[in-house]
């Protein structure tokens, strides 16, 4: 069945790839994913790509949900606990509602693949139409959670059109 999201933006939060020191691997495969994917079959996906700087990864996220009508931004890096991880702070500072179910979904499925599921700090929330994602950095943790939310993710979308 056909969803409203006619949107999706990915943004990789990452220093080293924002310096080309790394390849963006998990925005690649997250856009190939959610292309993929028979509920987003009519979205147009849109990528970019951040280094780990809370006001630049605020100001991205405010000018996607505000500006640009894209109805699902996906985030993926900076949830961890290292130094400059900061990717769950800024988004905490942009959304006005927070769904912390689908971060506990995330969560509680990640657990089964792996104990190292412990240390992402992902946040998930509203910012008016736009639902905000945080995925982890990995390309094998980015494609995991979102095949978590796959289930649901098209309703969320619709139920805030
Ligand atoms: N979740 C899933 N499903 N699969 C994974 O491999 N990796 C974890 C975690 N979540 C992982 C996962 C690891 S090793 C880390 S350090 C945290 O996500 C945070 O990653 P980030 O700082 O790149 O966002």
């Amino acid at each position: 069945e056909d969803c409203s999201l006619e949107v999706c933006s990915l943004f990789t939060v990452s220093d080293s790839c924002f310096r080309g020191e790394a390849e963006d691997a998990s925005g690649s495969s997250l856009k190939s994913q959610v292309e993929a994917a028979e509920v987003f079959s009519d979205a147009e996906v849109i990528q970019g790509l951040v280094p780990d700087e809370r006001d630049l990864i605020k100001g991205s996220l405010i000018d996607w949900s505000d500006h640009q009508a894209c109805q699902l931004i996906l985030t993926t890096g900076g949830t961890g606990f290292a130094p400059r991880d900061v990717t769950p702070e800024a988004t905490k500072a942009v959304i006005e509602k927070e769904a912390s179910s689908l971060s506990c979904v995330m969560l509680m499925e990640s657990l089964k693949v792996t104990p190292l599921a412990a240390l992402s700090r992902s946040v998930c929330g509203i910012r008016g139409r736009t639902l905000i994602v945080n995925l982890p950095g990995s390309k094998k943790g980015a494609q995991e959670c979102l095949s978590f939310l796959l289930p649901v993710i098209s309703h969320a979308v619709d139920l805030l059109q």
